[in-house]
């Protein structure tokens, strides 16, 4: 597996990769890999003769206030789970690498609208603006044929598909089922925050939004009902603050107020402590 820091060299490699035509897998991270990662190296694996990821905790998604400099990294560890997945090489650029010394340096970005003035768009101001210009950078970069993201970041994966169709990248963009722990609790690197009582108060996200599909699945069409049963569940948890609890449409994440048989989805934004997490179900 190779490793690389520089993006020209990089984006020479890929195109070697690619040069006979052969399809190539992309799977872009922050590092700090858990299982969730894992299952999308393990379809890139299985659907590309090649596959690359990317490790870095791109800092221009991070709020002023937000975890940047705390953000879980375990590099070495990293790297072994990358080869033991069958990752043909890797790229682990510095901020420096790919947005240069200065702000003056990077003056373009790729915002995608509406999905910029809903949930985490509203919640974290200029969050998914970072997110879509990294992507686009390592898009750009790696010139995959598929792409890789978890279902877990339910509006990242909106506005990455928003953003291949609307800058024309020829890349298939492959969504991929959250990985939960045994108690539902979706694995995300942020867990590692969590001291033992918020771990265990954690898992009433999943509780909440299987109640929710239950609801549903017993005949409740009125959203503002569904939200009362999750908020019940989630109430129960002192140490749970929801930020959002919200049933969407699953194609344009509007905010719906009937389940009318159109795909429908449960997002949910919650603190414990400092921690925030977000989660999703299909309805
Ligand atoms: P990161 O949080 O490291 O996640 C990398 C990819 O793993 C994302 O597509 C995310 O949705 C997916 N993922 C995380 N937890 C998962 C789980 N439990 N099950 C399945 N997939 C999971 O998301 C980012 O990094 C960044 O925003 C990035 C896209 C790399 C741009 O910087």
């Amino acid at each position: 597996m190779q490793i690389l820091t520089e993006p020209r060299a990089m984006q020479q490699l890929c195109q070697s990769l690619r040069c006979q035509g052969a399809d190539l897998g992309f799977v872009p991270t922050m590092g700090a890999l858990h299982a969730g990662h894992l299952a999308l190296c393990h379809r890139a694996r299985e659907e590309n003769p090649q596959f690359v990821a990317s490790i870095f905790v791109n800092p221009t998604q991070f709020g002023a206030s937000e975890d940047l400099s705390r953000y879980p990294r375990s590099l070495e560890t990293d790297l072994e789970l990358l080869r033991e997945a069958g990752c043909d090489a890797v790229f682990t650029p510095d901020a420096r690498a790919m947005y240069g010394d200065t702000d003056l340096l990077h003056g373009t970005w790729v915002d995608v609208a509406p999905f910029n003035e809903m949930w985490e768009g509203v919640t974290r101001p200029g969050h998914l603006r970072g997110v879509a210009t990294v992507v686009a950078k390592l898009f750009n970069l790696i010139s995959p044929s598929r792409a890789y993201f978890g279902e877990k970041d339910f509006q990242q994966l909106h506005v990455v598909q928003a953003l291949t169709r609307d800058l024309n990248f020829p890349i298939e963009i492959v969504g991929v089922e959250t990985v939960r722990e045994p108690d539902g609790l979706a694995l995300s690197s942020r867990n590692a925050y969590l001291n033992e009582q918020q771990r265990r108060a954690a898992s009433a996200i999943y509780r909440a939004m299987r109640a929710g599909v239950e609801a549903a699945r017993g005949g409740e069409t009125d959203v503002a009902a569904l939200g009362r049963t999750m908020n019940a569940v989630l109430e129960a948890e002192p140490l749970i603050q929801p930020q959002y609890v919200a049933v969407v449409d699953a194609e344009n994440l509007t905010a719906l107020q009937q389940l009318d048989g159109r795909a429908a989805r449960i997002l949910i934004s919650a603190h414990l402590g400092k921690t925030r997490l977000i989660d999703n179900m299909a309805l």
